[in-house]
């Protein structure tokens, strides 16, 4: 995975024009959890996948990068985008993008994805209803799992009491060493 760092003269070029507002400025260390989780589980060729609140996409990226995925990113914030596309480019795959809220994702939106991920999108409180009710969401257009890597903040872990208590989800502690040791908290949702 090529990831190119805030130096970089390509990524400040693109600062100076675009400013994304909700987080959506770097790469989050979350999204390694995981690339680790589809190295060592997999992920069936032609999968189509939805990363949400996925800022520059890394995530996705890999998915399509490494499983040949069919990778849409979706976020509340455009000014994102060229900082996805310019990853797409220089790793060489496309995404799809979808300027949407986690409200704003419906059902037909939904229909026909296999599997919807995000990496640190759960920080504030506000999220924790809007998360949950897009999973719902999810599981009922048959969305066949859903995985959310965190650093393990209060509202990413209640989002996680609600589908361990309805016997759908399950957290795990998950760890990588690529491209240097992270630690933090993943959970796995599945129809
Ligand atoms: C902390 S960043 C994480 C970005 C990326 N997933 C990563 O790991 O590098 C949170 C992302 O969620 C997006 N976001 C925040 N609130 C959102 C909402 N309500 N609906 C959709 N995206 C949202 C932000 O624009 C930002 O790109």
């Amino acid at each position: 995975m090529r990831v190119l760092l805030s130096q970089h003269p390509e990524i400040r070029r693109l600062k100076r024009q675009y400013i994304p507002s909700a987080h959506g400025n770097k790469l989050w260390t979350s999204s390694w959890l995981l690339m680790e989780y589809f190295r060592r589980r997999g992920l069936p060729e032609g999968s189509r996948v939805m990363e949400v609140g996925c800022g520059w996409g890394l995530a996705g990226i890999y998915c399509a990068k490494k499983h040949g995925a069919l990778v849409t990113g979706v976020d509340i914030d455009p000014e994102v985008l060229p900082f996805m596309r310019l990853h797409g480019e220089i790793n060489g795959v496309k995404m799809e993008f979808l300027k949407r809220s986690f409200n704003g994702l419906y059902r037909q939106h939904l229909k026909g994805v296999d599997v919807l991920i995000g990496a640190d999108i759960c920080f504030w409180d506000k999220m924790v209803h809007h998360l949950k009710r897009l999973i719902l969401r999810a599981q009922q257009s048959d969305v066949r799992l859903v995985l959310i890597a965190d650093p393990g903040r209060a509202p990413f872990e209640k989002i996680g009491e609600h589908f361990i208590a309805n016997g759908t989800g399950k957290i795990m502690d998950w760890t990588t060493q690529r491209p240097r040791r992270i630690q933090g908290r993943l959970m796995e949702i599945s129809l």
